[in-house]
C-alpha cells in the first residue's frame, strides 16, 4: 500500500500541476493541468483485508441495506478509490490511465465509473449543477471553505491519519425520466419542493411558474408537501448534514430509446453514521423522488487528510 500511495502520490501532484508522469508514454497529452484534482479513498473491506479494523474513523463501515435499493455488484463496493477529475476531458482521460497504470502492480480494477457535470462557465453565478431531471442540485450544501463546511466535513479526531479526512459515500442512483417526462412542471417541482427555474424552495405560490400548483393549494401556506425530497432530506438535528456533490452520468440508451442516465451521488462527512444513514433512512421511508430514482451502486470509503508537498497519501495508516 506504501508503495502504491507513493507512486500515486507522485503521479497525482504532477497531473494536477498540468506535467506528464514519470514515464508516461504519452507526455504530449499533458496539455495543461485543467483543474486535473485526485483523491483516494479506502473502502471497509480493505480495512478488514489489512486487519486494519482499529484504525477506522469514527461510525465508518458498510451501510445498511435499504427498501429502495436494488444494488448492482457491478457499480458497487471496492477496497481501494481513485476519484479523478479535470475541466478537460482529454486531460481526465490521460489522467485516469496514467493513474490506473501506475496502480496495476497492485490491484486490479473493479469497476470505472465515468461522471460529468457543466463545463464552467455555463451556470449562470449563484446556480448550481443541474441534473439531468433539471433541477438546480446543490442548493442546500454547507459553503466550501466556511466554519460550517469544515464543521460538517473533516473529521478531528480518531487515528492520526484520518485527521483533516473525512468519510464519502457514493451511490449510483438511475433517474427513470420516460416516466418523470409525463409530469407537469408544478407537479415536478412538488416532488423536491424547490422550483425548476432556479431551485427556490415552493414558500410562496408563483402563478406563473405553477398555475395549477396554486389552484391546488388555495391558501398558499404549506407549499412544501411532507413527501417531497426536501422536507425529508433537511436537517432534524446538528450533525445529519452533509456537503453533496453530485455527477451526472449518461450511459447507452436501451435499444427502444429508454435513457440510462443518473447521479454519480457523492455525500462528504465526517461520520457517515450520524450524518448520511439517518438521512437515506428518512428518505427511504417516504419520499416521493422514490418513485423516478433508484439507488443500483453503494460504496462508502474513508479519505485521508490532506498532504503538504514531499508527504505521502495516507502514510500514517500504512506505515
Ligand atoms: C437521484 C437522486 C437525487 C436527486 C435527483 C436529488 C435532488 C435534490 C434536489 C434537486 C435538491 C434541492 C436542491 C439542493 O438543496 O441541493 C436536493 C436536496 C437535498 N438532498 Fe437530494 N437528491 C437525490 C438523492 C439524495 C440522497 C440519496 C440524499 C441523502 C441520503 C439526498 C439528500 C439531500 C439533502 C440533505 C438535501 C438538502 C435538503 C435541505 O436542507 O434543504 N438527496 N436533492
Amino acid at each position: 500500500m506504501l508503495r502504491w500511495m507513493t507512486l500515486l502520490t507522485d503521479d497525482i501532484s504532477r497531473l494536477a500541476s498540468g506535467e506528464p508522469i514519470l514515464a508516461d508514454p504519452n507526455p504530449e497529452l499533458a496539455i495543461g493541468a485543467a483543474r486535473f484534482s485526485a483523491y483516494v479513498g479506502f473502502g471497509p473491506s480493505l480495512f478488514r483485508k489489512l486487519g486494519l479494523e482499529s484504525q477506522m474513523p469514527s461510525g465508518f463501515g458498510p451501510l445498511p441495506s435499504f427498501k429502495v435499493d436494488q444494488l448492482q455488484d457491478q457499480f458497487s463496493g471496492g477496497d481501494v478509490l481513485i476519484h479523478i477529475a479535470a475541466d478537460d476531458p482529454i486531460v481526465l482521460s490521460h489522467g485516469t490511465r496514467g493513474l490506473i497504470r501506475d496502480s496495476l502492480p497492485f490491484a486490479s480494477v473493479r469497476y470505472s465509473q465515468s461522471g460529468f457535470a457543466h463545463t464552467p462557465g455555463m451556470v449562470p453565478a449563484g446556480l448550481t449543477h443541474r441534473n439531468l431531471m433539471g433541477q438546480v442540485d446543490g442548493t442546500a450544501n454547507p459553503k466550501p471553505g466556511s466554519e460550517d463546511f469544515n464543521e460538517v466535513v473533516w473529521i478531528e479526531d480518531g487515528p492520526a491519519w484520518i485527521q483533516g479526512g473525512t468519510q464519502l459515500v457514493f451511490r449510483r442512483i438511475a433517474m427513470q425520466l420516460n416516466t418523470w417526462d409525463q409530469l407537469g412542471t408544478a407537479s415536478k417541482e412538488e416532488v423536491i419542493g424547490r422550483k425548476l427555474s432556479n431551485g427556490a424552495p415552493l414558500t410562496g405560490v408563483n402563478e406563473e411558474d405553477a398555475p395549477d400548483f396554486a389552484a391546488r393549494h388555495p391558501n398558499g401556506l404549506t407549499v412544501i408537501p411532507d413527501f417531497a425530497h426536501i422536507r425529508r432530506a433537511s436537517p432534524q438535528n446538528v450533525t445529519d448534514r452533509m456537503f453533496r456533490r453530485p455527477f451526472s452520468y449518461e450511459a447507452s440508451p436501451a435499444s427502444d430509446g429508454t435513457p440510462d442516465v443518473g447521479l454519480l451521488w457523492t455525500a462528504y462527512q465526517r461520520d457517515m453514521t450520524k450524518q448520511f444513514i439517518p438521512v437515506q433512512r428518512r428518505l427511504d421511508e417516504l419520499d416521493l423522488l422514490n418513485e423516478w430514482t433508484v439507488p443500483i451502486g453503494s460504496a462508502e470509503f474513508a479519505i485521508a487528510g490532506g498532504i503538504a508537498r514531499g508527504e505521502i497519501i495516507a502514510q500514517a495508516l500504512f506505515s
